[in-house]
Order: C-alpha cells, then structure tokens, then sequence
C-alpha cells in the first residue's frame, strides 16, 4: 500500500485528489494500492481514516478540521510519497516540507516552483536517502517536459532549449496581436477572468518564466540561478511594435531560452508561421539536441486538472516498476 501525504490544499493540492478519487481503479491496476493518509494545508489537516471527497469538502466550506500544521504532518505522519503542492514564493517555506520527506526516506512529488532556488540540492538529497523528487508539474503544466529531457533524451546533448513557459503573457501577447489592444486593458481582462495572478508581476516581469527555465537548464545538468538569467517582461511592448512586426511577417512572443552560453528571457520576434508563434495561453518547447535533432512540445501549461495530471504522472513514474 503506498501512503501519500498532500501538503498544499489549494486548487492543485484539490485537483490532485479529485483525480486520485475519480481515477482510483485505473491508478490502482497500474501502481498498485494507496492511500492518502493526510492532507494538510494553512487552514488545518485531515489525517487518520477519511475520504477524499470529505477533504476537498471541508476545504470548501472554509477550512480542514484538525488542527496540526503541514510541517507537523510532515514530521510525524507515515508516509512513502509527499505531495507537496503549495504556492510557489521561492521561500523556503515549501522546500522545507520537501527537506523533511526527503530525510525521512519518503518520496517527494511537487509542483512548487519554489524548487529552482534548490533543486540540484535536493536532488543530492533525493539521491543520498535513494529515494525520488519528482517535478514534472513544475513546468509548463500538463506539458510532457521534465520526463522527457530525463528519459526519453537521455543520452542526447541538448543544445539548446527555447520556448514559451508563460501562459499569462502568451495570453496577453496573443490579443494584441489579434485585436490590436493595448497591454493594460489585456492585462486587466486577463485578471476579470481569472487567468493572471491577481498580483501579475511574476508572470508580466518574466519572473515565473526565468523561475522554469532555471528548473529546465538544472535538469539538463546547467547549474543555473535565477540571477544568471537575463530577463525583460512584457510590459513595454505596444500594439503600434506588433503592427510594424506583422508587417514583416513576424509576431512578438516572450521567449525564454537556455543554451550552454547563456539564459534569457525576453519578448522576440517570432516568425508568424513558425511552431513557436502558438496562440493563447498554451506553452510551448523547442529541443535542439545532437542525435535526435529538433523536438517540439507543446501544451496547457497551467490550471487545476493539467497540473494535477503532471503530479499523477510522476506518480506513476516512481510506482511503475512495483
Ligand atoms: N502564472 C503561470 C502562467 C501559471 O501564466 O503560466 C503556471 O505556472
């Protein structure tokens, strides 16, 4: 039986155990019996014998019932596999849970981005304790990235890795170019509907993008920080630039790239038929390697079932072999 403690009860954190619920059979024939023995997160926790759908319920109508806190549960709960899913705020906040599983022996999948300011470190710790940290979810959502560089590329050399890790700017980005409307006004429709961050700046500033491609270049072996990524946002770019742009033929994307020189993150031109001139708020990644040449990718890269479906992915990944 493997025991899961979900740390973070928000939207991913409610996500993930609505697919655990939903899904249990399939989950089951394909990694064998769990259960998820705690859920805790800043309103409480829930530990013991309970139902998921009771968890998410409790979340609902304000807050989990016991009153132990996460790094509670996360010294003292048994468990094999931590899901730690709370907001990324690159504190340590989260990276502290993830030290604690970690130490103890457990497992420890995330989606908090919070990892880049630590992640060839935990990954030593992984390895020392021999047991795994999972990130998939951290970057571009449902989009296949993490695995994919790890196991599939394996023995290539990537070159080069350049795309969209923004859903909120490509958002922005795309109106502007379709309607010809100024930054503010998408911005502020963007928030109306959910999609921004109620406080954007990490998005608009290219914060959240520099944040992944600092995850993707450590996990093809760069030993990055984000103060090595040279990073412009989008909030200077006006409708009159994509007027000239388009008239060339090209359209205006905030595009982060790695490669052995250097890491950036800016607003490019982008050929208008090009793969990577992508609409809306899908992500996308162009992998140049040595012997598999050009691999492209793209996805939702945010939102409650596509992140919940990176983190059961990962699940499956340390429990496939069982
Ligand atoms: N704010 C992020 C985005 C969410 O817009 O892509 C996913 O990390």
């Amino acid at each position: 039986m493997i025991k899961i403690a979900i740390i973070g009860f928000g939207t991913v954190g409610q996500g993930v155990a609505e697919l655990l619920a939903r899904k249990r059979d399939e989950i089951e024939k394909k990694i064998g019996r769990f259960k998820v023995v705690a859920v805790a997160d800043l309103t409480g926790a829930m530990t013991g014998e309970f139902r998921l759908e009771e968890a998410i319920e409790h979340r609902r109508k304000g807050g989990l019932p016991e009153k132990k806190s996460a790094m509670e549960i996360a010294e003292n709960e048994d468990y094999d596999v931590m899901i730690e899913v709370t907001t990324t705020r690159l504190d340590e906040e989260g990276i502290a849970y993830m030290k604690v599983a970690l130490e103890r022996g457990a497992s420890v999948i995330t989606s908090n981005k919070s990892i880049a300011v630590a992640l060839m470190d935990l990954l030593r710790l992984a390895k020392r304790k021999n047991v795994k940290l999972l990130y998939e979810a951290t970057v571009g959502g449902a989009m296949p990235v993490i695995k994919l560089l790890n196991s599939y590329l394996a023995f290539c050399e990537i070159r080069s890795l350049k795309g969209i890790l923004n859903g909120t700017c490509n958002y922005i980005l795309t109106r502007m170019e379709e309607e010809g409307l100024p930054y503010n006004q998408v911005l502020s429709e963007a928030q109306e509907m959910g999609i921004a961050e109620a406080n954007p700046t990490a998005d608009v500033e290219g914060i959240d993008a520099a944040i992944k491609l600092v995850i993707l270049a450590n996990t093809i072996g760069y030993p990055a920080k984000f103060e090595d990524v040279k990073r412009e946002g989008i909030t200077k770019i006006t409708p009159q630039a994509f007027k000239v742009a388009m008239q060339k033929g090209y359209t205006i994307r905030l595009i982060a790239e790695a490669s052995k020189k250097s890491l950036r993150v800016s607003p490019r031109l982008v050929k208008l038929n090009s793969l990577l001139a992508i609409k809306g708020t899908l992500n996308a990644l162009m992998i140049q390697t040595d012997t598999a040449g050009e691999i492209f990718v793209a996805g939702r890269g945010a939102g409650k079932y596509e992140t919940a479906s990176a983190i059961l992915s990962d699940l499956y990944e340390l429990h496939r072999d069982r």
